[in-house]
């Protein structure tokens, strides 16, 4: 029997206070803001499994195209024999990379879901017995403390996650990244790339409309944890381009003027006709963009694949 241990290095009430702290902050500022990290609720992580297999969104695709066919190459760069994976989530990309790194010795997932946690180190270890799996419950934008696990590390983070990040805070991240390695390891970083902008904007606008709802999600979840009174269909999904930033903003537009309260905030918040509040800007990269991004950090971009169609990208780093 292989271990399986789980840490939590997030305190069990964190996440309330975190998503309090967030709210009250982002509704009583001009323009309002939400943080993207309260969609993922059990309903949301679900939206968003179905917006991966919309015709519109072609990241996860293109992403799991260079998975595939770089996997023995990434295995062969890295020498990895501990993965660590960022945002790990139900890790059914990461099974490809797993699959080509055959020195490896131990599996590191880091999510905030213990469930989904849970959930991919059960099958993992049906299939990879002799893996060691040290999952941890964390949140990966905080600094975290990595089990002492045999090296060469690769610390992976895919999606294009990365996006999610204002810049300032992609700086920060980067750099904590920086601090948990050592020479010799790696990250993989996961990136979407510019492109014309009515691709763009129909995989964050799909005909289906599955975008919307989650977009709408957060509102649900803010309804639940905090007492609030939002009703989702008094707010329209947008999706826009933003060419001087090169990111998509997703942003919800109140239909009519409304006031919500939020009863555990003690807090009324009003919204005009038509006042749009930001939920979500999902940055899209250029190869020198990355390079530089990794250079402040003081990690050194030492390969760069895209998919067929030069949509999406995965970079290779290394310690400076
Ligand atoms: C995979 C979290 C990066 O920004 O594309 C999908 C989230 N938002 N559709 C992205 C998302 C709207 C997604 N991430």
């Amino acid at each position: 029997m292989s271990p399986f241990l789980l840490t939590r290095t997030l305190p069990l009430d964190a996440t309330d206070a975190a998503l309090r702290a967030d709210v009250l902050h982002g509704l009583t500022q001009q323009p309002k803001t939400l943080p993207p990290k309260w969609f993922y609720d059990a309903r949301g992580s679900e939206l968003f499994e179905e917006i991966t297999r919309l015709p519109e969104y072609y990241p996860t695709r293109a992403e799991r195209e260079i998975l595939i066919d770089r996997a023995a190459e990434i295995a062969a760069a890295s020498g990895a024999r501990t993965l660590v994976e960022l945002g790990s989530g139900s890790s059914e990309k990461t099974r490809h990379l797993l699959d080509a790194l055959t020195d490896l010795h131990s599996y590191v997932p880091v999510d905030v879901s213990e469930s989904a946690l849970r959930g991919a180190a059960d099958a993992l270890l049906k299939e990879r017995p002799e893996l060691s799996v040290h999952a941890l419950i964390a949140d990966f934008t905080a600094d975290l403390s990595l089990p002492d696990t045999p090296g060469p590390r690769l610390v992976a983070f895919l999606g294009g996650t990365i996006g999610n990040l204002l810049p300032a805070e992609r700086a920060g991240f980067l750099s904590s990244v920086r601090s948990m390695l050592s020479p010799g390891d790696t990250l993989l970083l996961g990136t979407d790339l510019v492109k014309d902008e009515k691709v763009l904007v129909a995989a964050y606008d799909d005909a289906a409309g599955v975008t919307a709802a989650f977009n709408r999600n957060v509102l649900s979840v803010v309804d639940r944890e905090l007492g609030a009174d939002f009703a989702p269909d008094d707010f329209e999904h947008v999706a826009r381009w933003n060419p001087r930033q090169e990111w998509i903003e997703m942003r919800l537009r109140a239909r009519r003027a409304l006031t919500v309260k939020i009863p555990e905030l003690d807090l009324l918040v009003p919204f005009e006709d038509g006042e749009e509040m930001r939920t979500e800007v999902s940055a899209k990269f250029r190869k020198d963009g990355v390079r530089g991004e990794l250079a402040a950090a003081g990690l050194r971009l030492s390969q760069w694949w895209t998919d067929s169609a030069g949509r999406f990208a995965l970079s290779l780093a290394t310690v400076d």
